[in-house]
């Protein structure tokens, strides 16, 4: 049995009806949710802060995923786990202080992720690699639901799956962009343990059906 998790992105969700989304999330299956934070500076794009982080957990009871697309992240990055946050992920290129930004979030009890857009090298992360409880490829750049996979990521995954077996500790990889019920399998061959996907769910016919076959390639 495959013991992928899938992660739905709300940033594909109706704002509008954010409660019944995070229910909605739960009641198809889901096992994780990720909430995409974005500032306006370090992607070209806003969505929300940690009131809306604190709004979804009081409606959810699956881990929430915060991954922060913001710049100097140290600044936040406490709050939102304070907002109830389980996982929280930045980019170590909008940080000054990654270790320090990492203190800060293990310090919460919270687990610790650093994301890598697709052009941002595996040797950012390897300083941290024991640090690290979740490292997130982004197979799209951060920015934008409903993005198209770009296919390099697979060779990265591998990479980074061979980075992380080479480091000898638990971390989880999650892929986020552009996952469909298409390239799912191949993404979990390269070694994804989390899917992360946004309009391939919340855009589906059948939302519950798609996240269970999502889920279903096992893992090499
Ligand atoms: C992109 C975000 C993703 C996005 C994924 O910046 O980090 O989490 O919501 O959405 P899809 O699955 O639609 O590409
Ligand atoms: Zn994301």
């Amino acid at each position: 049995m495959s013991n992928v998790q899938i992660a739905p992105s709300i940033l594909s969700a109706d704002f509008g009806n954010m409660a019944e989304a995070v229910k909605n999330v739960a009641r198809w299956g889901g096992d994780i949710i990720h909430c995409d934070v974005m500032d306006g500076v370090f992607v070209p794009n806003f969505t929300f802060g940690m009131p809306m982080v604190k709004a979804i957990s009081a409606h959810s009871s699956l881990p929430l995923d915060v991954h922060l697309m913001i710049v100097e992240p140290e600044r936040y990055a406490a709050k939102f786990c304070d907002a109830g946050a389980d996982i929280v992920s930045f980019h170590p290129d909008a940080s000054k202080n990654v270790a320090k930004t990492l203190d800060i979030i293990a310090a919460k009890n919270k687990q610790c992720g650093l994301a890598l857009n697709p052009d941002k090298p595996l040797s950012l992360v390897e300083p941290y690699i024991d640090r690290l409880d979740v490292l997130v490829i982004m197979s799209v750049f951060a920015g934008f639901g409903g993005q198209k996979f770009i296919e390099e990521s697979l060779l990265k995954i591998i990479e980074a799956k061979k980075l992380i077996e080479k480091s000898g500790q638990d971390i989880k990889i999650i892929v986020d962009g552009g996952v469909n019920l298409e390239n799912a399998p191949r993404i979990i061959h390269a070694g994804a343990d989390i899917l992360v996907a946004g309009n391939a769910v919340f855009g589906a016919e059948n939302p519950a059906q798609t996240i269970k076959i999502m889920r279903q390639a096992e893992k090499k």
